[in-house]
């Protein structure tokens, strides 16, 4: 589904990837994992063509969209829910999860309203709050309204950006479950976690990425049982 090849971004004189080459097939939950400055987020944000790629292609469905507008990007399929919760604080649950669909022109209030719908049934949590203003939720809730915003355009690609950064484990693991039963629904997930373990175990494969290079692949439970991986990402 998504192929990057050789892709190198260097901001100044700071090399972010030094050329990295890695797949996702579809409805495969992949993740990415690494220590800070790794290139995780630079990943990410290539794909989505928010940076400047120096070399290297990403092509997606057949498509190369190497340097395609983000917006079309995103209209191809493409979400991306970033690092932080860029949720409009003044704006309700409700009005978050619409702007989440933008970017579609002319979708009728008939199929936005199902779509909303249909998050607060895989988010009940959201559903409570539907009303409330996204400033008035939790770090938790706000991280949970960002994912479904994404979800929002019904996405064939949802990339996540550390969904669990600074959550309760309780919220965490609400949030992996949920990668679950979005993934049985047919999307695929590209996943940054600095939580390496739970990131493993609910990934189908992984990719360590140390130094803007692609260190080690495999499926999630090689990575598991890996020895350098316990070591440095796992710590046991
Ligand atoms: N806007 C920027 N300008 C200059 N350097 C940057 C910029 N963004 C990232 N970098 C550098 O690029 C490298 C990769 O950063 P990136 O954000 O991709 O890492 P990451 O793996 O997501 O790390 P973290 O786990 O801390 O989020 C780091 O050395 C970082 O300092
Ligand atoms: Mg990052």
């Amino acid at each position: 589904m998504l192929k990057i090849e050789n892709l190198v971004v260097n901001y100044g004189y700071i090399s972010a990837l030094r050329g990295i080459s890695l797949e996702i097939e579809e409805n495969e939950i992949i993740t990415l994992i690494g220590g800070n400055g790794a290139g995780k987020t630079t990943t990410l944000m290539s794909i989505s063509n928010l940076v400047k790629k120096t070399a290297g292609e990403i092509v997606f469905n057949g498509t190369d969209i190497s340097k395609m507008d983000p917006d079309k990007i995103v209209r191809l399929g493409i979400a991306h829910v970033p690092e932080g919760r860029n949720i409009f604080k003044k704006l309700t649950v409700e009005e978050n999860l619409i702007i989440g669909t933008i970017t579609e022109k002319n979708l009728p209030r008939k199929e936005i309203h199902s779509r909303c719908e249909e998050m607060f049934t895989l988010f009940p949590r959201l559903k409570e709050r539907r009303k409330k203003s996204g400033g008035s939720l939790s770090g938790g809730e706000q991280q949970m309204l960002a994912i479904a915003r994404g979800m929002m355009l019904r996405p064939k690609l949802l990339m996540l950006d550390e969904p669990s950064l600074g959550l309760a484990p309780i919220i965490v693991e609400e949030i992996f479950e949920l990668m679950n039963r979005v993934k049985q629904g047919g999307m695929t997930i590209l996943l940054i976690e600095q939580n390496a373990m739970l990131a493993l175990e609910v990934a189908d494969r992984g990719y360590v990425l140390q130094n803007g290079e692609i260190v080690l692949s495999g499926t999630g439970r090689e990575l598991l049982n890996n020895p350098e991986v316990k070591k440095a990402y796992l710590g046991i």
